[in-house]
């Protein structure tokens, strides 16, 4: 691939070219993929609509640049390793030859029920190879593929599958995380009833357990293959999409309370999950590359499938926990599968580290050259442990930075190229211009300062639009400062010009990596009927990151505070799902706030993080008092 840094001077050179020609950068680096047709301009664009597209009038299809085309010289190379969550279970190795028969088999498929280019595909399945071969599927016959995690609730479910308007589910009876055992069909049957747009359901056989399936509904995925075997469908024609045609929905969280469903393309996103994933990662041809991400979020998308793929990498899966059946688990996945490049969450690390070094004992993990970090700041502590017992001080650790809305990694060291720090993003890649703002939008500059992060320039992996509601999309991103991306996020650039993210400085949380917005905790614990209004900050958690803390005003002053406690997760549980269950609930018998009616969350946080010394100026409150009893009552 081109313009891949390696060594700092070139990644200087790299970035200013990117910067003051960045139509011929992309172009230079779109140029190796397979196109049925070249683009008619490489860019146009403005913040303001938003509108931004790359590569506009380029015909091909993504699946012919992650499969297809690796068939000339890799087709009995792996594609996808799979581990099973049972260690005693066997790993599965699906080749480029394989996984594209496999992937053809299902785009037909889909194809013999209906599903037609433009239509929306829920896929709601566990962490299965056929997960993969459901999304690339999808992509072969352009359906537009929205991935739901697997622990969203049936209500959660029924949302996302409305607003995108989804004509088919593709599920399974159920999934093994750890000592769990999920009832997917289950989920989706509840889903279902408020999904009138649902059409057919192909059901994946992986836990035999019991499920209902609905004659002229519901069809299992393996009689499916069989019969499309059958009919001697094993290859697929991709259809010919444009460069700026959808390629996926995903739902992500916000400030508001419903989950906005981020429209990834298909040029750009492929062009920029393939550029970053080589050049971050420095991949070299045969190595192993395992992200342990879940294939339910952005890093699943672009670095388990696309990124990798489209490089023709060795991309290993895994479908259960990090600590199950000990804490040992992915360290043995290194040793026995020899692993080159790993790439886990702050989170892993952290509670991998609190379980002790014991599980380190014997796991040969000499194997490992390069490792990464993503989804949220990671501490000093976290990032040493990483870099000492897992990496033994020889493997360049990156930080990466990005978001659900820009696709890829935007700010990461690249791997032994550039400078690394603990806990810094340190550099934005090329083809990156960032800057930091002031509240007014007035760019910072110099070093050593503190602002919120915004980016000036598009790059092809961005967002183009909300699903559904374009309107929100220019709101959320593009009108906070004018004709600049705002992302939501505090960053720090150093004396020396690195940059530390420093958090998200709107409503939304990072619990455990995954994306919470306080506001869709707060509607769903006001479903309760006991429940009169709640408020939700995060705090400082050692091991999630941030933990939820719920204040909650309830109707009667007499209840079971624990059995109402227990409500109260159960209802989250049951309206977003487990994920977004408060950590801490305290009943409280009102809120700060002003006397325009706003939560002054600013307080609630620094009593949830403990800091009652310091709360600032509590004199514009509605009810000034009510400060003294959260802070009395507090547990
Ligand atoms: C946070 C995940 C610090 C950040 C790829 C961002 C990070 C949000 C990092 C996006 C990092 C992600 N250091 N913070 N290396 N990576 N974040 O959409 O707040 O699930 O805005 O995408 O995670 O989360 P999302």
């Amino acid at each position: 691939m081109k313009n891949i840094p390696s060594d700092f001077q070139e990644y200087l050179a790299i970035y200013k070219q990117s910067v003051e020609q960045p139509e011929l950068f992309w172009e230079t680096i779109a140029n190796d993929f397979v196109w049925r047709k070249k683009w008619d301009k490489v860019l146009t664009w403005n913040f303001s609509e938003p509108s931004v597209k790359w590569f506009e009038g380029a015909k091909f299809n993504i699946t012919e640049n992650c499969l297809d085309r690796h068939l000339i010289d890799k087709a009995d190379q792996a594609a996808i390793i799979w581990e099973p969550n049972n260690p005693n279970d066997a790993h599965k190795t699906y080749t480029y030859q394989s996984l594209y028969t496999q992937v053809c088999l299902f785009a037909n498929v889909l194809k013999n029920r209906g599903v037609v280019k433009g239509d929306r595909v829920c896929i709601y399945m566990p962490m299965v190879p056929e997960l993969v071969i459901a999304v690339l599927a999808c992509a072969r016959i352009g359906a537009i593929h929205s991935v739901i995690f697997g622990g969203f609730s049936a209500q959660s479910i029924a949302d996302r599958i409305q607003d995108a308007g989804a004509k088919i589910v593709v599920t399974a009876d159920g999934g093994y995380r750890g000592t769990k055992d999920i009832p997917l069909k289950f989920v989706i049957d509840d889903a279902l009833v408020q999904c009138p747009s649902i059409e057919k359901v192909i059901v994946l056989n992986r836990t035999n357990t019991p499920v209902s399936m609905i004659k002229d509904r519901d069809f299992w995925w393996h009689e499916e293959m069989e019969m499309a075997e059958e009919m001697g469908l094993t290859t697929c024609d991709p259809e010919l999409m444009d460069a700026e045609d959808m390629l996926f929905i995903l739902y992500t969280s916000g400030s508001t309370g419903k989950p906005k469903g981020v429209v990834h393309t298909c040029g750009g996103y492929m062009v920029y999950t393939a550029y970053t994933f080589n050049n971050v990662m420095q991949y070299k041809p045969g190595e192993k590359f395992f992200c342990t991400a879940d294939i339910g979020w952005i890093t699943g998308h672009s670095y388990i499938i696309y990124g990798p793929l489209a490089n023709g990498a060795i991309s290993m899966m895994f479908e259960g926990v990090p600590n199950f059946p000990d804490p040992g688990r992915m360290w043995d996945i290194v040793d026995k599968h020899e692993i080159d490049i790993l790439y886990t969450a702050p989170t892993a690390i952290r509670s991998l580290m609190a379980a002790g070094n014991q599980w380190l004992d014997g796991k040969d993990l000499s194997s490992l050259k390069k490792l990464g970090s993503v989804g949220e700041p990671i501490n000093e502590e976290a990032w040493n442990w990483y870099n000492e017992k897992i990496g033994k001080g020889k493997c360049p650790i990156v930080d990466t930075w990005w978001q659900t809305e820009t696709g890829g990694m935007m700010m990461s060291p690249i791997a032994g190229v550039t400078p690394v720090k603990p806990g810094y993003a340190m550099f934005p890649l090329p083809g990156v211009q960032v800057l930091l703002v002031d509240e007014k939008g007035e760019e910072i500059h110099g070093n050593g300062v503190k602002g919120n992060l915004c980016i000036k320039f598009p790059w092809p992996g961005m967002l183009r639009t909300t699903y559904g509601d374009h309107e929100r999309c220019r709101q959320t991103y593009f009108s906070t400062y004018p004709n600049l991306y705002f992302t939501g996020d505090g960053c720090l650039r150093d004396e020396d010009g690195y940059y530390r993210i420093t958090g998200r400085v709107d409503d939304v949380l990072n619990v455990s990596g995954h994306r919470i917005g306080t506001a869709e905790v707060e509607n769903a614990i006001n479903m309760h009927t006991g429940v009169v209004e709640s408020a939700i900050v995060g705090y400082p958690h050692e091991i999630k990151g941030q933990g939820i803390y719920a204040y909650v005003i309830c109707h009667s002053t007499h209840f079971d505070e624990d059995l109402m406690r227990q409500d109260i997760l159960q209802t989250v549980s049951r309206i977003i799902g487990a994920v977004a269950k408060p950590d801490k609930v305290q009943f409280v018998s009102g809120l700060p706030k002003t006397r325009s009616g706003k939560i002054m969350r600013r307080i609630l946080r620094k009593i949830a993080e403990g800091d009652n010394t310091n709360l600032g100026d509590t004199s514009t409150l509605l009810d000034p008092s009510i400060v003294d009893e959260i802070v009395k009552g507090k547990y």
